[in-house]
This record gives structure tokens, sequence and C-alpha cells, in this order.
């Protein structure tokens, strides 16, 4: 039976550059379980957006002399045309700059506070005396109460992860200037969240199935104790305040961000011609799926299920696969360094599949894992083109040569063959299980072990034998491995799906892959095959030289905060 499966992926802040962090820590493992839902039949919206309010764009708008406004829609042009040529495939991908997204917050905001779980009080905001301005958390830096990290912001913490109001630091500081701000009284909204702590916590204990890492931040912070907190600011950059006397105020972004699932799941649905379309994704016994890095676990398996609590009527995410962090050649990401890969460089120079296979088969699940241009260029080489890529070259080129490039009869099949598409269809089972409990690396792990498998098959049959002596034995062995790549190119697309879609052809099925269900299609004898070209492209040893020096002397342009 088809399932109502929502995806939401974190909405990246439309600041700068999309990098292999973001892929590998979100887009690429959301991208992977939509794709597999939507093989299996299932009914999938997945949703995203330009976060485009809050510190980090205005920081590098006035880094840049432009304005926010500028600066957000020059990255959210450039993150969808990275999502086109990398197959991130949205049902929507848009921004929090929306009317829609404005009124469903205020929607959210007036609801929350009709029942109780926001309050007006007043709060000490951060004005620095140099720079004439009231200085956002993010502005402000200090010596962390927790961890004596000194350069935390008034936001958060970045070493310890540990979410701080400003007034808590020590040497508390502005960020431009330095100067030590003075507080001044401000009227602000607050969010109740104390009184979501045994709520929260009784869910948070039925929820076994989530991963190890994201259950233990949640407990970190559910053992500490929830906190107030306050959810507008003194600004003018961001959504605003359903409420008279805040006209100067914003919504704090974090409130806002999150209800752009929502939001987003809204203008889909109006999209589509039917406005309650939303509805199957976020009511009853649909599932939902948050897919972000680890450092967005709190808001999303606390503050946003404290929310939808408070809003009533809607789902709690059933599951939140967080992802550890990337690391690059050994280091830590540091886009404020430069010491990251950016995927617009990346995709001017390499195909899409080898990040998608590189990223998934190393991805961050259970612990960070690194990058390396030398791993990449192994995996690709190796992998990709030595091991899947030259097995689909052998046969189908040999099929084309010998068989007239139609699908041969097998005749009857002997024991190993049986075994090989035997083992075909417990890769695809195997492949099924993991993926529907977002083990990505152990999926594609099985896809890849096929590959192999078939490889040693066709080795030890050696049909370019047998076909000068026994025409019917090489048959046999041409019908079995290509009937093995049509269950690889089902196991394989949801991680690669641009050589699935080629394969697909290939094997002389009309159609696309994306359409033809995940199972392993029959492939009638007769059936004519289409002329092959090289799966994937074997890259040159030279690469890794070139891109490490690439990394190592980083544009000044693609530096930037946050
Ligand atoms: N923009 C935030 C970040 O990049 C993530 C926001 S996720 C959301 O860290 F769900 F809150 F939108
Ligand atoms: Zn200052």
């Amino acid at each position: 039976m088809s399932e109502h499966v929502f995806i939401g992926a974190a909405w990246p802040y439309a600041n700068g550059a999309l990098h292999l962090g973001h892929i590998a820590g979100a887009y690429l493992p959301a991208d992977i379980f939509a794709r597999y839902h939507r093989l299996k039949g299932d009914k999938v919206l997945m949703v995203s957006g330009s976060d485009q309010h809050g510190a980090p764009i205005t920081i590098r708008a006035e880094k840049e002399s432009t304005t926010p406004q500028e600066v957000a829609a020059k990255y959210h042009r450039q993150f969808i045309d990275c999502w086109e040529k990398l197959g991130i495939s949205f049902d929507l991908f848009t921004t929090t700059g929306t009317l829609n997204h404005a009124q469903v917050t205020h929607d959210v905001f007036l609801t929350l506070l009709n029942n109780g779980h926001i309050y007006r009080d007043k709060m000490l905001q951060a004005y620095c005396p140099k720079c004439q301005r009231f200085l956002p958390d993010r502005y402000l830096e200090g010596t962390c109460p927790y961890c004596g990290y000194t350069k935390a912001r008034g936001d958060e913490c970045d070493r310890c992860g540990r979410p701080l109001n400003p007034w808590e630091l020590k040497d508390l500081h502005c960020y431009l200037c330095s100067t030590p701000p003075r507080f001044e009284s401000s009227e602000h909204f607050f969010l109740r969240l104390p009184s979501f702590q045994d709520k929260l916590t009784a869910w948070i204990k039925e929820q076994t199935h989530w991963r190890h890492n994201v259950l233990s931040t949640t407990w970190k912070f559910l053992d500490e104790g929830l906190k107030d907190r306050a959810i507008t600011r003194d600004l003018d950059w961001g959504v605003t305040v359903p409420q008279s006397g805040f006209e100067r105020k914003r919504i704090y972004v974090w409130f806002e961000a999150v209800i752009g699932y929502l939001s987003a799941s809204k203008e889909w649905a109006k999209s589509q011609g039917d406005d309650s379309a939303w509805q199957a994704f976020w009511q009853g016994d649909a599932n939902s799926f948050y897919f972000i890095g680890k450092d967005n676990i709190f808001f999303h398996t606390l503050v946003w299920p404290a929310m939808l609590m408070g809003y009533g009527g809607l789902n709690l995410p059933y599951d939140v696969p967080a992802n550890e962090f990337l690391t690059i050649e050994g280091r830590k990401l540091s886009t404020s360094r430069g010491w990251a890969i950016w995927l617009p460089d990346y995709l001017e120079r390499y195909e899409p599949d080898s990040l998608r296979y590189a990223l998934a088969a190393n991805m961050p699940e259970t612990g960070d894992s690194d990058f390396s241009w030398h791993e990449f260029l192994r995996r690709n080489n190796n992998e990709l083109v030595a091991t899947y890529g030259n097995l689909v070259h052998r046969i189908l080129t040999f099929a084309q040569r010998n068989f007239d490039g139609v699908v041969p009869a097998p005749g009857e099949l002997d024991g190993s063959s049986q075994g090989l598409l035997h083992r075909a269809e417990v890769t695809l089972h195997a492949v099924d299980k993991l993926l529907c409990r977002c083990e990505f690396k152990g999926a594609i792990k099985e896809a890849m072990s096929l590959a192999q498998e078939a490889n040693r098959y066709l080795d030890e049959q050696a049909p370019w034998k047998t076909i000068k002596t026994e025409r019917k034995a090489s048959a046999k062995s041409v019908y079995t491995v290509l009937s093995v790549l049509a269950a690889l190119k089902t196991v394989f697309y949801p991680f690669l799906p641009f050589s699935s879609e080629k394969l697909h052809s290939f094997l002389g099925f009309d159609g696309s892959a994306k359409e033809a269900g995940w199972k392993i299609q029959l492939l009638p004898p007769g059936q004519i095959l289409r002329q092959p070209q090289p799966l994937f492209i074997k890259l040159d040893e030279d690469i890794v030289a070139k891109e490490s020096d690439r990394l190592r002397s980083p544009r000044e342009d693609q530096k930037f905060e946050y």
C-alpha cells in the first residue's frame, strides 16, 4: 500500500555557495530517500528552501555593500541550479521570503499566542554604542559559560553546540568593532519551552528507532532543562511580528525557518491546484522525515516539535536522521577560512553521480567522515568505472557484437546463473530494508557488492570463450548478467539517478528508470538493446594535486562567515 512520506531538508542560508558538507549532511540523504520512496510507489513530498533571513545574510550584505535581498536572490538562483545539476529532486524548493511563508508564520505565531504558549515580556537587547545599532545574537561574541570557548556567539557556542542567550556570555563584545555592548530594555515575545518539557520527554522516549547521536544530543538538552526562548528581535530584516507596537521588530529567524516546512507544503499544494493537498502529508498516518546536519538537532527534535504540539493537529517528526560532519582532507570544514569544496565548482568539473557515490559510500551517518580527493578518485576509478561501469560495458558491447544487440534466450539456467539471479533478488530486499531505515552507507555497499558478484560470475563463465564453442552457454550467461544489470539500475537509482537512467535505456527499456518501480524488471528475450556508452568516466590521477592546490589557496570571495 502506498504511504505518504513527507521529507524536509534543512533550509540553507542564502548567504554563500553550497559545499560538500551541506550535501553529505542533508541534501543527498534526503534525495536518496525521496527517490527510493517514489520508486516504491509511495507518495512523496520533499521540500526545502532558502533561509533568507538572519544574521548570516545581513552580515554578508554589509560586507559586500549590497542589500540582503540581493544576496538572498543571488544564492537562491545558484541553489536551484545546483539541485538541477546534482539531481536533488525537490518537489518544491522555495524561500522564506514569500508572502505565503509570512502568512503561515503569522498563523502559527498567533495560534501559539492564543493557546498561551507565547508571552510578551521585556528583554535586554544588546546595543553597540559605537556602531549605533541593536546587535543580533550572531553579532555578539564572548566566552561560553559552559566550555570556555572564547569565540562563542550570542546564539550558540560553535564548540560545544549549546544554544545561548547573549547575556550568558562572558567578556561580551560587538563582533564588528569589539566594543562591549550596552543592554537596553526592549519588548519581545517568548516561547514557553519549559511547559513542553514533560510532553517532549514522553515523546522522545518513544523514539527508539532514532539514530543514537540524535537521541543523545536531544537528551542532553532535555536533561539540562529547556528554557524560555525569545522569538522576536530588534531588526528590520525578517518576517514581521503580527502585533501592534512591533513594527520595528521581526520574528527570530529560527522560529520562522522551521515553519518553512509547513508553509512550503502549503505553497506546493497551491501549485498543484489543490489547496488542501498538503494535509495528506501532515495529518493521519503520514510519516515525516527531517534531514539535517547535527548542528540543527535542537531545533528539529525539540523546538519544532514543541511548536507543533502547541499548534495542534499536525504530525510530529517520525524521524530526524541527522548526519554528523564531513571533514575535508582530515580537517574541519570552515567557510570563513575557505576550507571547503564548493558545489558549483565541483559541478563545473565533474559528474554528479561520482560525487553522489563518493558521499553516499562514506556518509557521516554514525560519526564524522572525511572527504579527500584521493579517495574520491579511488571510488570513481576503482568502484564506479572498474567494477560497475566495466561490468555494464563488457556485457553490453559483447551482446551487440555477438547477439545482434538483442537479449538472447537463456535456455536452461545452471546453478551458478540461478545463484546470481537469486543474489540479485536478495540484494533488492537488503537495499530496500536498509534504505527504509535511512542506512545509506550500508545500502550502497550492498548494491556495489552485487556488481562485484556479477563480475566474478562473468569472469568464471567467460562467454567470450564459450561463444565459439557453445553458443547456448554464452547466451545463458549474457542473459543472466543483463538481468542483473536490470537489478543494478534499480538498486542504484536512488544513489546514481543519472547513470541508472542511461542503463535503463541501454537495456532497451522504454520510459524511465524513475517510473519503473522498485523491482527487478523482467528482460524479455528478443528485447532490443540500445547502443551503450560508458556509464562513468575515468579520472586522471592529476586531479588530486590540482584540487588540493585549489583547496589550499581559496579565493577571497569564497570565504564567508557562518
Ligand atoms: N539555515 C539554517 C542553517 O543553515 C538551517 C535552518 S533549517 C530550518 O543552519 F529548518 F530551520 F529551516
Ligand atoms: Zn560595534
